[in-house]
């Protein structure tokens, strides 16, 4: 059929169906009237379901969208975890312990920072890499779709590491680019796909168990970002979980080693991470900082005072200095670290490690140059 017949053909077809008006399709009778108004609507949607193994057993689209189309309509489409978790219950209860589960609570967010993510479609919306921990009328958190596409619910495409790689790829979070520089990344001569997958060391749905963040030696910094949020009993509980994963594939001395590497690497960054929140720090208090926030115009959240943290991306007008320390916090310093880690050795000391040293250097050296004026100035008096 050609494209010119095709169109009106569809357009009458729905019409006689009653599938044109959104308004009219009110509280259909089965589900397949669903199918059928819907495969006009979208065939590329239904062909997906149908290649699903849902489809074997079946799953009926009103066992997931319920058959009132007027509450459908209401919610937007939207499917809660929860229905999928009536007959997943394992998956759910197993997700729900992940950071992928929670819901970041708004009133830890800084008001700035919060507009950014709806703007842009984060965590309260539903697009955005926060979209996984999307929140839903019946009040549970997360979204299955985010790694089984919505209608195939595809086992294969939540294993292929660029279901990821929308939201940990990119620059602060380049886990994906990463391990694609990894040996981990190469083809696999015993099974299908490569030798470890990002599921071989963070398994499928509680990503979150295995991990150590936080923990670090510096805990002195406004805000304080590097508090460590576990004791040592957790971090070695959690330390075990992931030399468990190592396992089939290396000795322990040689996996634990590795991670003692990259704990290092994240030691040694927040040492210059902390060492670049001082000097701001000192030159604001002493009345040094160039183009000081009480000189420009205040950020809307925060006002003119200073602040280090995630705020300065929001600033138009920032200081060089309190720019430089937002590069090392929350460029720099992260991918240092993740890129130990994930084993991309070339990058983390001769791109993260030279670039954080740099950084440090320039804040340092501008903090003499400005010491050095104002010591002027105040002889010249
Ligand atoms: C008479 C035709 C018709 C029938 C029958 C029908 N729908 Fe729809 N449905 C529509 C139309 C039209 C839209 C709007 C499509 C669009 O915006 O592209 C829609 C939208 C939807 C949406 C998306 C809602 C949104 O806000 O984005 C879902 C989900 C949906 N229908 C589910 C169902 C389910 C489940 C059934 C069966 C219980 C069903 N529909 C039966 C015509 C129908
Ligand atoms: C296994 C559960 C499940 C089944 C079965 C199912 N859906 Fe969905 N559907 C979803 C989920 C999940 C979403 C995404 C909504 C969200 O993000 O919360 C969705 C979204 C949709 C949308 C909006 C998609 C868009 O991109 O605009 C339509 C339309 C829709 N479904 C129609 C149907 C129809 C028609 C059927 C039956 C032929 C069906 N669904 C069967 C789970 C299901
Ligand atoms: C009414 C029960 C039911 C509901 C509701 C349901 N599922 Fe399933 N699902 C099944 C069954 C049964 C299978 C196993 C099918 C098979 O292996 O033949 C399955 C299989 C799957 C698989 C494995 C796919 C594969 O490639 O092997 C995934 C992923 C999945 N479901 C996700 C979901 C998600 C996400 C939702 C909610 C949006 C959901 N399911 C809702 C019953 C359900
Ligand atoms: C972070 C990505 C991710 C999210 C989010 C996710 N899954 Fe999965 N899921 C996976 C992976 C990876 C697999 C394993 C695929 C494989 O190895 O075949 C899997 C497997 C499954 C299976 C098949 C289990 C089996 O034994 O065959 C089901 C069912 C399932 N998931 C349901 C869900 C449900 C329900 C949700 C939401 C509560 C969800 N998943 C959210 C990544 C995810
Ligand atoms: C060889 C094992 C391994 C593989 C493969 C792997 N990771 Fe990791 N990943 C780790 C380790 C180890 C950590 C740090 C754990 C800790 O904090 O103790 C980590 C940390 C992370 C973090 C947390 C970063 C943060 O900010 O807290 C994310 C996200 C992540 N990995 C995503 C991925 C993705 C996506 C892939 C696949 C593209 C992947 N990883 C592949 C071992 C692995
Ligand atoms: C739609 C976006 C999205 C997708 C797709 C996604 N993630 Fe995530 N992931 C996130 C977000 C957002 C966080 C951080 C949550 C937070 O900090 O509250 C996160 C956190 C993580 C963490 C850190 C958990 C922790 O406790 O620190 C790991 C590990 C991780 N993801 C692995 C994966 C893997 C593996 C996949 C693919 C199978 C994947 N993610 C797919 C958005 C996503
Ligand atoms: C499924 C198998 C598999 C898993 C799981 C796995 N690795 Fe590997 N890893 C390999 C293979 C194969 C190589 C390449 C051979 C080599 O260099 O030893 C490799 C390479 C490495 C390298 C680089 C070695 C070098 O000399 O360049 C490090 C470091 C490493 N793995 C650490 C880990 C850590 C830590 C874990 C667990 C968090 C882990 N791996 C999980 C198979 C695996």
């Amino acid at each position: 059929m050609s494209r010119l017949l095709a169109f009106p053909t569809l357009i009458l077809l729905i019409a006689a169906m009653g599938c044109g008006d959104a308004a009219e399709a009110k509280s259909p009778a089965s589900s397949e009237s669903c199918r059928d108004c819907h495969r006009l609507l979208h065939p590329r949607l239904i062909a997906d379901l149908e290649s699903s193994p849902h489809e074997r057993v079946p799953v009926t689209c009103d066992e997931c969208h319920g058959d009132d189309h007027d509450i459908i309509f209401a919610v937007k489409g939207a499917v809660s975890p929860l229905v999928c978790a009536k007959c997943h219950e394992k998956e759910w209860e197993e997700f729900s312990r992940s950071r992928h589960g929670r819901y970041l609570k708004e009133g830890k967010i800084d008001p700035m920072l919060r507009e950014h993510y709806v703007s842009v479609g984060g965590c309260s919306v539903t697009t955005g890499c926060h979209s996984i921990q999307q929140k839903y009328p019946d009040g549970a958190v997360g979204k299955c779709g985010s790694c089984h596409p919505t209608h195939s619910f595809s086992n294969h495409e939540a294993r292929n590491p660029r279901i990821c790689l929308t939201c940990h790829a990119g620059h602060d979070n380049q886990e994906y680019e990463m391990w694609q520089r990894s040996a981990h990344s190469l083809a696999s001569p015993s099974k299908p796909g490569p030798i470890a997958d990002c599921v071989e060391c963070h398994d499928t749905h509680d990503v979150s168990a295995g991990m150590t963040h936080g923990l670090s030696p510096v805990t002195k910094i406004d805000p304080p970002l590097f508090i460590p949020t576990m004791g040592m009993e957790e971090f070695q509980a959690a330390r075990k979980i992931m030399l468990e994963r190592c396992a089939p594939c290396h000795g322990k001395r040689f996996a634990r080693e590795a991670l003692a590497r990259a704990d290092l690497w994240r030691r040694r960054g927040a040492i210059l991470v902390q060492a670049a929140a001082d000097l701001v720090t000192k030159l604001d208090a002493d009345d040094l900082l160039p183009h000081a926030p009480e000189n420009r115009i205040p950020n809307p959240a925060l006002g003119a005072k200073l602040r280090l943290g995630g705020a300065q991306i929001y600033d138009v007008d920032a200081s060089l200095p309190e720019r430089i320390y937002y590069d090392m916090r929350f460029h720099l310093y992260p991918a240092l670290w993740r890129g130990a880690y994930h084993n991309d050795p070339e990058r983390v000391v001769w791109e993260f490690n030279d670039a954080l040293k740099t950084s440090l250097d320039l804040l340092r050296d501008i903090d003499r140059r400005v010491r050095a004026e104002a010591e002027r100035r105040e002889a010249g008096k």
